[in-house]
């Protein structure tokens, strides 16, 4: 431990909007104390962060909001049991064949906000972060982390 992690320049912001079902604000959730892992959960173990199902969102909404349309929309989601149609907003063409991993980079300490930007202020998540295999590199470089190319790809 105690390696310091050298951030990069190239993490620019260049927002990318995605148009979601429901009206949902990270900054109003982070504000009263949620972790980014209480939802994403296995961002610190596996492969993929995870979007929270709506059954996680009835944990408060079954009783928290109910009179709030946009919260209806949740309720209505849970009761005919279908998840909410989240657009997603990071991820690469299937093309290019990348397999990222959540999990090393946690066990390296590498905050979610170097790789996403500032949630705490978002509604939607949107794409503050542009990755590339340049940006991806980079770190890796400076960081003596893999540079093998199936590290990374199938
Ligand atoms: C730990 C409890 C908790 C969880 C879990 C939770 N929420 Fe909330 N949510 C709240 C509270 C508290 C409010 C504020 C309610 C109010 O002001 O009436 C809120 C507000 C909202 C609103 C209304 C926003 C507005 O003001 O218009 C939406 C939409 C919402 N939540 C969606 C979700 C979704 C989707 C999930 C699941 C991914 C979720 N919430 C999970 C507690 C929670
Ligand atoms: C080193 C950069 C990096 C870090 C650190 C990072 N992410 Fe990601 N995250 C990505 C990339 C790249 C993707 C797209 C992966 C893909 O589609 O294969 C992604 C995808 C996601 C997704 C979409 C769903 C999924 O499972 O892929 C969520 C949610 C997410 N990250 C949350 C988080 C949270 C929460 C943290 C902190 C605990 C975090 N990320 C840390 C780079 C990162
Ligand atoms: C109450 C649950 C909740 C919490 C807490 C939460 N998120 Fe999310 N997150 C969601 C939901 C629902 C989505 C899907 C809608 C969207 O894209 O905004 C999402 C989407 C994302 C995405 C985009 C995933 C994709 O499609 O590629 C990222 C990145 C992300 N969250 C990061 C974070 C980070 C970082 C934190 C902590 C600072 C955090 N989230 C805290 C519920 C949550
Ligand atoms: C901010 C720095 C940083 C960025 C950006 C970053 N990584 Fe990493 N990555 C690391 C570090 C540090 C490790 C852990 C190395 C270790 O465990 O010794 C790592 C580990 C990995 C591993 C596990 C390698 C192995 O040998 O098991 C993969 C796969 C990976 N990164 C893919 C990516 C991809 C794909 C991207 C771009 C989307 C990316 N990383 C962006 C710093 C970064
Ligand atoms: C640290 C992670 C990482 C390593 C190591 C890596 N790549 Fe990549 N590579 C990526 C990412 C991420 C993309 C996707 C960029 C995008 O879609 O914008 C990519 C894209 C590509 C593409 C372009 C695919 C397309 O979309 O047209 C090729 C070709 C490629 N990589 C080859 C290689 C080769 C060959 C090596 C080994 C010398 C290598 N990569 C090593 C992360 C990595």
């Amino acid at each position: 431990m105690g390696r310091v992690l050298i951030l990069i320049p190239i993490l620019a912001a260049v927002p990318v909007l995605a148009d979601q079902p429901v009206a949902y604000s990270h900054k109003q959730h982070l504000a009263f104390g949620l972790q980014c892992l209480d939802c994403h959960s296995s961002a610190d173990t596996s492969a993929a962060a995870g979007i929270p199902s709506v059954r996680k969102c009835m944990l408060c909404h079954a009783k928290i909001g109910t009179a709030n349309p946009e919260v209806n929309k949740v309720i209505a989601y849970a009761n005919s049991q279908r998840e909410i149609p989240w657009q997603r907003v990071y991820g690469f063409p299937r093309e290019s064949l990348v397999r990222f991993q959540h999990a090393p980079h946690a066990r390296a300490k590498i905050g979610c906000a170097t790789c996403h930007g500032d949630m705490t202020q978002a509604t939607t998540a949107q794409r503050l972060v542009k990755h590339t295999m340049g940006s991806c590199l980079s770190c890796h470089r400076q960081n003596q982390a893999s540079e093998d190319c199936a590290a990374c790809h199938y």
